[in-house]
């Protein structure tokens, strides 16, 4: 026993930042951002917090999933910009939505929506629960440093989430950790006068080359292995859903894997990257355009900040 997928659902705030409207303060171009990244525009919080997204995105999925928060046994929540270290972003969802069951963060970078699932399977496994709901929000806007051109123009705000049922439409998941602070947020230093290093600001801080490499070398080894997983081939995949990250680390596995043009699924033009919202936003927008039929298989695959990486394949 797994789970299987009862619904879906998003907020994407309404405020959008074009390239232009980044070039008017910052030393970039619209023509530097769509050519390095894909990215034509993102949508940004203006009074929204991380909290209130995950709350809209998640009665969005328990609607389209017909599932009353009393039903649900647990509550995940994925953030790398949350509003607390303490409590668990989680816990403040359950609240807000009247839900009465446990709930818990579950920190991973980017690729945490994927980490998230592979917890949910366990529990579904063990029989400890019959629904579920798994988000992923993220205010990125809040982590970054809005003077480095670097990483100020590529992420996106945006929340994420999933109702999840007893079924077996997980069929197999890889995760891969290499540690590394490539990609980090810091923690703020504290004020101790008893400690005797400051840490750097709490940003965003990435080296942007060398997280390339490491994009699309799992994105294309973590497809393959799962695939090699089961008896499908890439003939039999409706969609492809990568972390939205960078046009181009799409396009290398693209080519990689020789695929059908519309395989591998693409909206980082409109939102950036929402770091680990950008894979429940993009499977929400396929659930509602009705592209997606029961039997379908998926295959949803992610990377960044441990570094660490997922994939796996799901039969709708
Ligand atoms: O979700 C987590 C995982 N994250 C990723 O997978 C991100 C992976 N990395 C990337 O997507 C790309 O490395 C970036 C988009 C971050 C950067 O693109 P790049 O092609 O690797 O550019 P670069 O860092 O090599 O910079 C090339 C040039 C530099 O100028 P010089 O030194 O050649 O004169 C940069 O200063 O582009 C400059 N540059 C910019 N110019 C205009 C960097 N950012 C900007 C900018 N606008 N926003």
């Amino acid at each position: 026993m797994s789970f299987k997928i009862l619904g879906t659902g998003r907020f994407i705030p309404p405020k959008i930042v074009t390239n232009d409207d980044l070039s008017k303060f910052m030393d970039t171009s619209d023509e530097w951002i769509v050519e390095r990244t894909g990215i034509r525009e993102r949508h940004v919080c203006t009074e929204e917090t991380t909290v209130d997204m995950a709350v809209e995105a998640a009665k969005n999925a328990l609607e389209n999933s017909g599932v009353d928060p009393s039903e649900l046994d647990m509550i995940l929540f994925t953030t790398s910009s949350g509003d607390y270290t303490t409590p668990a972003n989680a816990c403040l969802v359950q609240a807000r939505i009247g839900a009465t069951c446990p709930a818990m963060d579950v920190v991973s970078g980017c690729p945490a929506f994927l980490f998230m699932l592979d917890c949910a399977a366990g529990y579904f496994a063990r029989g400890r629960v019959k629904k579920m709901l798994c988000i992923s929000a993220e205010r990125m806007s809040r982590v970054l440093d809005w003077d480095d051109r670097n990483t100020a123009v590529i992420f996106g705000d945006g929340a994420g989430a999933v109702v999840l049922g007893e079924g077996d439409s997980y069929l197999t998941s890889r995760l891969y950790v290499r540690g590394s602070t490539i990609i980090q947020i810091p923690n703020y230093d504290g004020k101790s006068p008893f400690y005797t290093s400051h840490a750097e600001t709490p940003w965003v801080h990435m080296k942007g080359q060398e997280t390339f490499k490491f994009a699309v070398t799992r994105l294309v080894t973590d497809i393959k292995d799962v695939l090699s997983d089961t008896s499908l081939s890439m003939d039999d995949i409706r969609h492809i859903i990568p972390h939205q990250a960078n046009l181009r680390i799409i396009d290398a596995a693209r080519k990689r894997f020789k695929t059908r043009e519309d395989l591998f699924y693409v909206n980082i033009d409109r939102y950036g990257n929402t770091s680990s919202a950008t894979i429940p936003i993009a499977l929400d927008e396929l659930n509602r355009a009705g592209k997606i039929e029961k039997g379908d298989y998926l295959i949803l695959s992610a990377f960044g900040a441990g570094l660490s990486s997922a994939s796996c394949v799901i039969r709708w």
